[in-house]
């Protein structure tokens, strides 16, 4: 395959005319969501991608390996002009944009494992990490970062993971990749009121028996999605509402 590496004049080029007035792509930084966060004058609309990340951060506190250049390594800001308790379906709207870029661009039949994995054949393809923050004028916003295993995944001990390219043997251009994936992320934050109807449709957990890791362990059934994002499972005909927070959510007998 050919070289098919970021490039920041391109990128800008294809997102002309889009939210994402700010783009940015580094070489190497710690993590593009502490970069972010860091950034004095954050605003609305700014994408910042790196080939890759020397502490890429993940959830739970967990890290994300971040050495393979031709993977995605991006955080977006998001300015929440909502009411700030529905912040979280900054996080939804993200894996939405994702889900639908991949099916779209590469043909792939990927799903959204809750709250924002996005997965494929039952492996873990991307993960993201959304973080509030608040600028210096007293506005908050939404960094969402993605990371996006395309040209290989790390091999995590205990889930399965999986890459675009082991799935997709064609030819592509990352940046158009990259630029369609900045329209649907601007489409999912443009209609964030009605985010979770498209998210339910993406959705794969519902309707399967789910292992939730918190603090202590429990198996139950994924019912619903509600409006702000949580998981309504049912355990032993008691009816539970899960916050995407802190916890993890596994299948019985696989990751999904
Ligand atoms: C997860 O645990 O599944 C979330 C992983 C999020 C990784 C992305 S890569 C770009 C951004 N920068 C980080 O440090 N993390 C996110």
């Amino acid at each position: 395959m050919t070289k098919n590496r970021l490039d920041e004049k391109e990128l800008k080029k294809l997102t002309k005319g889009t939210m994402w007035k700010k783009t940015e792509i580094l070489d190497k930084v710690d993590s593009t969501n502490t970069y972010l966060k860091k950034t004095k004058n954050i605003t609305g609309g700014m994408a910042v991608f790196a080939r890759s990340q020397t502490g890429g951060r993940g959830r739970r506190g967990k890290n994300w390996v971040s050495d393979t250049e031709g993977n995605i390594y991006l955080s977006v800001s998001f300015l929440i002009n909502f009411p700030i308790e529905n912040a979280p379906l900054a996080g939804f709207a993200a894996a939405v944009a994702v889900a639908v870029a991949i099916r779209e661009f590469f043909g792939i039949n990927c799903g959204i494992k809750w709250p924002n994995d996005i997965v494929a054949e039952n492996k873990k393809l991307c993960g993201i990490l959304c973080e509030l923050t608040r600028s210096e004028s007293g506005e908050y916003y939404a960094i969402c970062g993605i990371g996006i295993n395309i040209a290989d995944a790390p091999d995590l001990t205990e889930i399965p993971t999986v890459y675009i390219e082991k799935l997709y043997e064609k030819e592509y251009n990352i940046n158009r990749f990259a630029a369609l994936l900045l329209k649907k992320l601007e489409f999912e934050y443009s209609n964030i009121n009605d985010v979770i109807s498209r998210y339910k449709k993406e959705c794969i957990t519902v309707g399967r028996e789910v292992k939730i890791i918190a603090g202590s362990e429990f198996t139950a059934v994924a019912e619903d999605v509600e409006k702000d994002g949580c998981l309504i499972v049912r355990k032993n005909g008691e009816k539970i509402k899960i916050n995407s927070g802190e916890v993890s959510v596994r299948g019985i007998y696989n990751y999904c």
